[in-house]
Protein backbone atom coordinates (compact mmCIF):
# COMPACT_ATOMS: atom_id res chain seq x y z
CA UNK A 1 0.00 0.00 0.00
CA UNK A 2 1.79 3.57 1.10
CA UNK A 3 1.47 6.46 -0.82
CA UNK A 4 -0.43 6.14 -4.22
CA UNK A 5 1.18 8.64 -7.44
CA UNK A 6 -1.12 10.46 -9.04
CA UNK A 7 -1.76 10.16 -12.76
CA UNK A 8 -0.78 13.26 -14.62
CA UNK A 9 -3.84 15.43 -15.31
CA UNK A 10 -4.10 15.56 -11.37
CA UNK A 11 -1.03 17.42 -11.10
CA UNK A 12 -3.36 19.87 -13.89
CA UNK A 13 -6.03 20.05 -11.30
CA UNK A 14 -3.79 20.80 -8.22
CA UNK A 15 -2.20 23.98 -10.02
CA UNK A 16 -5.93 24.90 -11.03
CA UNK A 17 -7.50 24.15 -7.57
CA UNK A 18 -4.29 26.08 -6.10
CA UNK A 19 -2.89 23.67 -3.82
CA UNK A 20 0.64 22.64 -3.93
CA UNK A 21 1.46 19.13 -2.17
CA UNK A 22 0.17 16.11 -3.84
CA UNK A 23 -3.44 15.12 -2.47
CA UNK A 24 -4.46 11.62 -4.08
CA UNK A 25 -7.75 11.68 -6.18
CA UNK A 26 -8.76 8.54 -4.66
CA UNK A 27 -8.47 10.39 -1.18
CA UNK A 28 -10.85 13.27 -2.53
CA UNK A 29 -13.36 10.70 -3.82
CA UNK A 30 -13.59 8.81 -0.69
CA UNK A 31 -13.75 12.17 1.48
CA UNK A 32 -16.44 13.12 -0.53
CA UNK A 33 -18.34 10.59 -0.31
CA UNK A 34 -17.66 9.33 3.29
CA UNK A 35 -21.08 9.31 5.92
CA UNK A 36 -18.54 9.41 8.77
CA UNK A 37 -14.75 10.57 9.02
CA UNK A 38 -12.67 10.22 12.05
CA UNK A 39 -9.60 11.85 13.19
CA UNK A 40 -6.94 11.35 15.44
CA UNK A 41 -4.58 14.07 16.36
CA UNK A 42 -0.72 13.73 18.20
CA UNK A 43 1.53 16.91 19.19
CA UNK A 44 2.65 17.12 16.11
CA UNK A 45 -0.44 18.84 14.56
CA UNK A 46 0.36 22.04 17.17
CA UNK A 47 4.00 21.89 16.26
CA UNK A 48 3.44 24.60 13.43
CA UNK A 49 1.77 26.78 16.35
CA UNK A 50 5.65 26.91 18.38
CA UNK A 51 4.22 23.88 21.18
CA UNK A 52 7.38 21.51 21.34
CA UNK A 53 6.05 18.03 20.50
CA UNK A 54 5.86 15.31 23.20
CA UNK A 55 8.97 13.83 21.99
CA UNK A 56 10.91 17.27 21.34
CA UNK A 57 14.07 17.96 23.66
CA UNK A 58 12.23 19.55 26.46
CA UNK A 59 13.68 23.65 26.31
CA UNK A 60 15.06 26.17 29.20
CA UNK A 61 15.26 25.18 32.97
CA UNK A 62 13.17 21.98 32.31
CA UNK A 63 15.71 20.78 29.91
CA UNK A 64 17.34 18.57 31.97
CA UNK A 65 13.69 16.75 32.92
CA UNK A 66 11.92 14.26 30.61
CA UNK A 67 8.12 14.26 30.43
CA UNK A 68 8.01 10.39 31.39
CA UNK A 69 9.71 11.46 34.85
CA UNK A 70 7.41 14.45 35.24
CA UNK A 71 4.11 13.36 34.17
CA UNK A 72 3.67 10.88 36.74
CA UNK A 73 1.87 10.72 40.36
CA UNK A 74 5.15 9.51 41.29
CA UNK A 75 6.85 12.56 40.40
CA UNK A 76 4.02 14.71 42.00
CA UNK A 77 4.10 13.01 45.18
CA UNK A 78 7.59 13.60 45.54
CA UNK A 79 7.69 16.85 44.64
CA UNK A 80 4.58 18.32 43.76
CA UNK A 81 5.92 22.22 43.47
CA UNK A 82 7.92 20.54 40.34
CA UNK A 83 5.66 19.16 38.98
CA UNK A 84 3.65 21.84 39.60
CA UNK A 85 5.68 24.74 38.20
CA UNK A 86 6.36 22.39 34.85
CA UNK A 87 2.34 22.08 33.98
CA UNK A 88 2.37 26.07 34.38
CA UNK A 89 5.53 26.27 31.92
CA UNK A 90 3.81 24.57 29.51
CA UNK A 91 0.60 26.34 29.92
CA UNK A 92 1.79 29.49 29.83
CA UNK A 93 3.77 28.46 26.38
CA UNK A 94 0.34 27.20 25.00
CA UNK A 95 -1.88 29.86 26.53
CA UNK A 96 0.81 32.52 24.30
CA UNK A 97 0.22 29.32 21.26
CA UNK A 98 -2.31 29.95 18.41
CA UNK A 99 -4.34 27.48 16.70
CA UNK A 100 -2.29 26.96 13.25
CA UNK A 101 -3.67 26.59 10.07
CA UNK A 102 -4.08 22.25 10.23
CA UNK A 103 -6.41 23.14 13.38
CA UNK A 104 -8.52 25.67 10.99
CA UNK A 105 -8.77 23.01 8.15
CA UNK A 106 -9.78 20.55 10.85
CA UNK A 107 -12.59 22.49 11.89
CA UNK A 108 -13.83 23.38 7.85
CA UNK A 109 -13.97 19.38 7.88
CA UNK A 110 -16.33 19.17 10.78
CA UNK A 111 -18.41 21.57 9.28
CA UNK A 112 -19.04 20.11 5.67
CA UNK A 113 -18.54 16.41 6.85
CA UNK A 114 -21.74 14.63 7.37
CA UNK A 115 -20.16 12.75 10.40
CA UNK A 116 -17.73 13.56 12.12
CA UNK A 117 -15.08 12.75 15.25
CA UNK A 118 -12.33 14.36 16.18
CA UNK A 119 -9.71 12.66 18.91
CA UNK A 120 -6.53 14.28 20.09
CA UNK A 121 -3.88 12.71 22.55
CA UNK A 122 -2.75 16.99 22.65
CA UNK A 123 -3.77 18.50 25.78
CA UNK A 124 -3.20 21.86 24.75
CA UNK A 125 -6.69 22.34 24.12
CA UNK A 126 -6.07 24.44 20.79
CA UNK A 127 -8.57 21.93 18.84
CA UNK A 128 -11.49 23.36 20.93
CA UNK A 129 -9.45 27.43 21.03
CA UNK A 130 -9.73 26.82 16.56
CA UNK A 131 -13.21 25.96 16.81
CA UNK A 132 -13.54 22.27 17.09
CA UNK A 133 -16.89 21.02 18.68
CA UNK A 134 -17.00 18.15 20.79
CA UNK A 135 -12.92 16.87 20.95
CA UNK A 136 -12.49 13.70 22.58
CA UNK A 137 -9.94 14.33 24.83
CA UNK A 138 -7.78 10.97 25.57
CA UNK A 139 -5.39 12.57 27.77
CA UNK A 140 -7.14 15.07 29.36
CA UNK A 141 -6.50 19.29 29.07
CA UNK A 142 -3.81 20.75 30.62
CA UNK A 143 -5.72 24.26 31.56
CA UNK A 144 -8.07 22.11 33.56
CA UNK A 145 -7.15 21.19 37.23
CA UNK A 146 -8.13 18.64 39.69
CA UNK A 147 -7.99 17.25 43.05
CA UNK A 148 -5.17 15.08 43.22
CA UNK A 149 -7.33 13.28 46.34
CA UNK A 150 -10.55 13.71 45.24
CA UNK A 151 -10.05 13.47 41.21
CA UNK A 152 -12.75 16.54 40.96
CA UNK A 153 -12.44 18.73 38.52
CA UNK A 154 -11.66 22.11 40.33
CA UNK A 155 -13.10 25.62 38.38
CA UNK A 156 -11.11 28.11 40.17
CA UNK A 157 -9.15 28.13 43.66
CA UNK A 158 -7.90 30.60 46.11
CA UNK A 159 -4.14 31.84 44.94
CA UNK A 160 -1.91 31.51 47.87
CA UNK A 161 1.71 31.39 48.34
CA UNK A 162 1.58 27.37 48.53
CA UNK A 163 2.08 25.58 44.94
CA UNK A 164 0.33 23.51 44.11
CA UNK A 165 -2.60 25.33 45.88
CA UNK A 166 -5.26 23.43 47.82
CA UNK A 167 -8.46 22.12 46.83
CA UNK A 168 -11.62 24.22 47.97
CA UNK A 169 -13.44 21.23 49.04
CA UNK A 170 -11.20 19.11 50.74
CA UNK A 171 -8.31 20.68 51.38
CA UNK A 172 -6.06 18.23 49.14
CA UNK A 173 -3.17 19.59 46.72
CA UNK A 174 -4.55 20.91 42.98
CA UNK A 175 -2.84 18.54 40.21
CA UNK A 176 -3.25 19.51 36.16
CA UNK A 177 -6.44 17.20 34.34
CA UNK A 178 -4.53 15.00 32.18
CA UNK A 179 -3.39 11.92 32.01
CA UNK A 180 -0.25 11.16 33.72
CA UNK A 181 2.26 7.75 32.62
CA UNK A 182 0.32 4.61 34.43
CA UNK A 183 -3.01 6.33 34.99
CA UNK A 184 -6.31 4.76 33.43
CA UNK A 185 -7.26 7.19 30.31
CA UNK A 186 -10.69 8.38 31.00
CA UNK A 187 -13.06 5.26 30.03
CA UNK A 188 -16.19 7.46 27.78
CA UNK A 189 -13.49 9.10 25.75
CA UNK A 190 -11.50 5.55 25.31
CA UNK A 191 -14.92 4.22 24.36
CA UNK A 192 -16.21 6.83 21.98
CA UNK A 193 -12.56 6.87 20.30
CA UNK A 194 -12.76 3.16 19.51
CA UNK A 195 -16.54 3.06 18.36
CA UNK A 196 -15.34 6.56 16.08
CA UNK A 197 -12.70 4.27 14.57
CA UNK A 198 -14.92 1.40 13.85
CA UNK A 199 -17.57 3.24 12.10
CA UNK A 200 -15.79 5.80 10.01
CA UNK A 201 -15.13 5.46 6.68
CA UNK A 202 -11.88 7.42 6.45
CA UNK A 203 -9.92 7.64 9.35
CA UNK A 204 -7.28 9.93 9.34
CA UNK A 205 -3.74 9.47 12.37
CA UNK A 206 -2.30 13.17 12.22
CA UNK A 207 1.10 14.54 13.79
CA UNK A 208 1.52 11.39 16.08
CA UNK A 209 3.85 9.21 16.22
CA UNK A 210 1.42 6.38 16.93
CA UNK A 211 3.88 5.02 19.61
CA UNK A 212 1.99 5.15 22.82
CA UNK A 213 -1.18 2.93 23.37
CA UNK A 214 -4.47 2.69 23.90
CA UNK A 215 -4.44 5.94 21.11
CA UNK A 216 -1.99 4.16 18.47
CA UNK A 217 -4.14 1.04 18.11
CA UNK A 218 -6.88 3.54 16.57
CA UNK A 219 -5.91 3.67 13.10
CA UNK A 220 -5.39 -0.12 13.21
CA UNK A 221 -8.72 -0.66 14.35
CA UNK A 222 -10.03 1.40 11.62
CA UNK A 223 -8.27 -0.35 9.61
CA UNK A 224 -9.89 -4.19 10.48
CA UNK A 225 -13.07 -1.86 10.11
CA UNK A 226 -12.59 -1.31 6.32
CA UNK A 227 -11.79 2.07 6.53
CA UNK A 228 -9.61 4.40 4.48
CA UNK A 229 -6.33 5.05 6.82
CA UNK A 230 -4.68 8.54 5.69
CA UNK A 231 -1.58 9.22 7.89
CA UNK A 232 -0.60 13.22 7.87
CA UNK A 233 3.04 13.14 9.19
CA UNK A 234 6.78 14.35 7.64
CA UNK A 235 8.32 11.22 9.39
CA UNK A 236 7.09 7.67 9.20
CA UNK A 237 5.79 5.88 11.76
CA UNK A 238 4.18 2.13 12.87
CA UNK A 239 1.27 3.02 11.20
CA UNK A 240 3.29 4.04 7.49
CA UNK A 241 3.49 1.03 5.80
CA UNK A 242 -0.18 0.16 6.57
CA UNK A 243 -1.82 3.17 5.92
CA UNK A 244 -3.39 3.63 2.31
CA UNK A 245 -2.20 7.45 1.52
CA UNK A 246 1.14 8.21 4.06
CA UNK A 247 1.03 11.97 3.09
CA UNK A 248 4.05 13.15 3.79
CA UNK A 249 4.43 16.20 4.63
CA UNK A 250 3.45 18.73 8.11
CA UNK A 251 -0.26 19.27 9.08
CA UNK A 252 -0.53 22.55 8.23
CA UNK A 253 0.65 22.33 4.59
CA UNK A 254 -1.61 19.00 4.33
CA UNK A 255 -4.79 19.63 5.41
CA UNK A 256 -5.24 23.43 4.18
CA UNK A 257 -4.60 21.81 0.43
CA UNK A 258 -6.50 18.74 1.25
CA UNK A 259 -9.47 21.02 1.95
CA UNK A 260 -9.08 22.97 -1.37
CA UNK A 261 -9.56 20.10 -3.45
CA UNK A 262 -12.37 19.02 -1.58
N1 LIG B 1 2.83 18.03 11.14
C1 LIG B 1 2.56 16.71 11.28
N2 LIG B 1 3.28 15.87 12.06
C2 LIG B 1 4.34 16.41 12.71
C3 LIG B 1 4.70 17.77 12.61
C4 LIG B 1 3.90 18.59 11.78
N3 LIG B 1 4.18 19.90 11.62
N4 LIG B 1 5.81 17.98 13.40
C5 LIG B 1 6.11 16.79 13.96
N5 LIG B 1 5.24 15.84 13.55
C6 LIG B 1 5.18 14.43 13.93
C7 LIG B 1 6.49 13.80 14.29
O1 LIG B 1 7.12 13.26 13.13
C8 LIG B 1 6.04 12.70 15.26
O2 LIG B 1 5.75 11.51 14.55
O3 LIG B 1 4.40 14.40 15.11
C9 LIG B 1 4.75 13.24 15.86
C10 LIG B 1 4.90 13.66 17.31
O4 LIG B 1 5.15 12.48 18.03
P1 LIG B 1 5.31 12.53 19.63
O5 LIG B 1 6.24 13.63 20.00
O6 LIG B 1 5.59 11.13 20.06
O7 LIG B 1 3.88 12.98 20.15
P2 LIG B 1 2.56 12.10 20.22
O8 LIG B 1 2.52 11.07 19.14
O9 LIG B 1 1.43 13.04 20.30
O10 LIG B 1 2.71 11.37 21.63
C11 LIG B 1 1.59 10.58 22.01
O11 LIG B 1 2.58 10.07 24.09
O12 LIG B 1 3.84 10.56 25.81
C12 LIG B 1 2.54 10.47 25.45
O13 LIG B 1 0.75 11.62 26.38
C13 LIG B 1 1.81 11.77 25.52
O14 LIG B 1 -0.01 12.44 24.11
C14 LIG B 1 1.34 11.99 24.10
C15 LIG B 1 1.44 10.62 23.49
Amino acid sequence: MGLKMNPPEEHLNRQMAGVAFPIPSGLVQALRNARHVTVLTGSGISAESGVPTFRDAQTGLWSKFKPEELATRGAFQRNPKLVWDWYAWRRELVAQAQPNAAHLALVELERRASGFTLITQNVDGLHQRAGSRDVVELHGNITRVKCFEEGLVVPTWKETDETPPRCPRCGGRLRPDVVWFGEMLPADAIDRAFAASQACNVFFSIGTSTLVHPAAALPFEALQHTAMVVEINPCSTPLTARAHYALRGTAGEVLPDLLRML
